[in-house]
């Protein structure tokens, strides 16, 4: 709860003792413990305070006294203001390194896991990588201007940003002019989000509208679209109403792993993975990791559109892939076909709940690939003692649950963790991508 008295104006001195999660330094004054935002270990600040809680407070630094060797000056103007990135002030090297070391301290604090071995860490471009987004779009009427881009750190408003470098740069570098044809529309003030999907060889954008854009709105629309050659869709109601402008052909976005000779097709809300460099080096050192034979009948929790299940069949003798939500079970299906792939079927399930009643979860499988999203997979995990996988790789974007899952793995079912490691699929964020290995004893 935040103290309703007001936050100290003076300027505090202090040393930063360590890195959070999430970037922040973090100090001890008055045995209170600070985060402070862009703060390195060791360096001493001047920070003054931005919100004080009972347990914890925040702060900003107002003057460096010492400059950490992992210090690097931030290649994007808008740094500290837009929430979109909070590590562009750490050298990219030592971003990987204060992830592992993170993802380490995780799975001993929370797992009561030690990780027997760091997987050397995947890397990839650091800069221009984002190829899926979801973009929120404003006008503010007070400065005549359409913003386009992500939030403000810590704040519901969007950032006045006119670039993104971590974005794709056909997009990451034109949100100016985006701002300004948007401002032409009728309905400027009726468009809250724009998705971006870019394919391999596609640009798409779909453009929320809360109200039908006018024949003028349409060809303006059409006319910028087609000078930065994007496709360019509207969605009118929930994800499955996108679609291209009157007239214009529908561009299906794809990308294909070429390591394992298999192509995607998927729409713009879809989810998949936004740094493709990365994903697949991640698809790869899962497959190898599972040490995959055509005897092997595998399992794919949290599938999405078959990312990992596809690339899994080309490997092994049977696949199983379940995802929750249906309409990419059915583009995993169709995605199955396009591939020529017969040796795979999904299912749509809540992995959450109790799964044993349904057919595919009746039979047992040599190994399981899971991919949850942020809340993690615990109450699926208890399966294993039916599925009795021998060998088991769990994909990961949140380390806290990643390692209260390895603790259950390793310290109730009988799993040994033979390595885990971070995967750099997100540069200059705090968000962290993991993979880990474990074993049946
Ligand atoms: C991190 S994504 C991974 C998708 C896929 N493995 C990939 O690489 O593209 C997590 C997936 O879990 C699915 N999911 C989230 N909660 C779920 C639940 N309770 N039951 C089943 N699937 C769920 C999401 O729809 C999403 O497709």
């Amino acid at each position: 709860m935040a103290y309703k008295k007001k936050l100290p104006l003076d300027p505090v001195n202090t040393t930063i003792e360590s890195l959070a999660h999430d970037g922040r330094g973090v100090s001890h004054v008055n045995d209170k413990v600070v985060f402070i935002d862009e703060a390195l270990p060791g360096e001493n600040v001047d920070f003054v305070y931005t919100d004080m809680r009972r347990d914890y407070a925040e702060g900003k630094v107002v003057q460096l006294h010492s400059r950490s060797p992992q210090r690097v000056d931030p290649k994007c103007a808008h740094f500290g203001s837009c929430g979109g990135c909070s590590f562009q002030h750490v050298a990219d090297e030592e971003q990987i390194k204060i992830k592992q070391e993170l993802l380490k301290e995780q799975f001993k604090r929370i797992g009561k896991v030690e990780i027997p071995e760091i997987w050397e860490a995947l890397t990839g471009p650091h800069w221009g990588y984002r190829r899926k987004a979801r973009m929120g779009v404003k006008y503010v009427a007070k400065k005549g201007r359409v913003l386009v881009g992500f939030r403000e750190r810590r704040n519901p408003f969007l950032a006045e940003i006119d670039s993104c470098k971590v974005m794709y740069p056909l997009i990451g570098e034109n949100l100016l002019a985006f701002g300004e044809m948007i401002a032409q529309l009728t309905i400027k003030d009726k468009i809250p989000q724009i998705e971006v999907a870019i394919g391999d060889n596609e640009v798409v954008l779909a453009f929320r509208v809360l109200e039908p854009p006018t024949e003028q709105d349409k060809q303006i629309l059409r006319d910028f679209g087609r000078q930065h050659q994007i496709s360019i869709c509207l969605q009118p109601k929930g994800p499955d109403t996108i679609a291209p402008l009157d007239g214009e052909p529908e561009v299906i976005p794809s990308y294909t792993l070429a390591e394992q000779g298999v192509k995607f097709n998927f729409k713009p809300a879809m989810f998949t993975q936004v740094n493709y460099e990365i994903n697949q080096k991640m698809v790869t050192r899962a497959l190898d990791a599972l040490e995959l034979t055509a005897e092997d009948r595998v399992l794919d929790l949290f599938c999405g559109l078959g990312n990992f299940t596809l690339p899994l069949a080309t490997k092994a003798g049977y696949v199983v892939g379940v995802e929750g939500d249906l309409p990419l079970v059915n583009h995993a299906r169709e995605n199955a076909r396009l591939n020529n792939l017969d040796n795979v079927e999904f299912h749509a399930a809540d992995l959450t709940k109790d799964v044993r009643d349904q057919a595919w979860s009746k039979h047992k499988f040599t190994k399981v690939l899971l991919d949850p999203s942020r809340a993690g997979a615990s109450e699926v995990l208890h399966n294993f003692k039916h599925w009795q996988p021998e060998r088991i790789v769990y994909v990961s974007c949140n380390p806290s649950t990643l390692a209260r899952d390895a603790g259950i793995l390793v310290n109730e079912l009988g799993y040994k963790l033979v390595k885990a490691g971070v995967m750099d699929m997100f540069p200059q964020t705090g968000h962290v991508e993991s993979i880990a290995l474990f074993v049946k004893k």
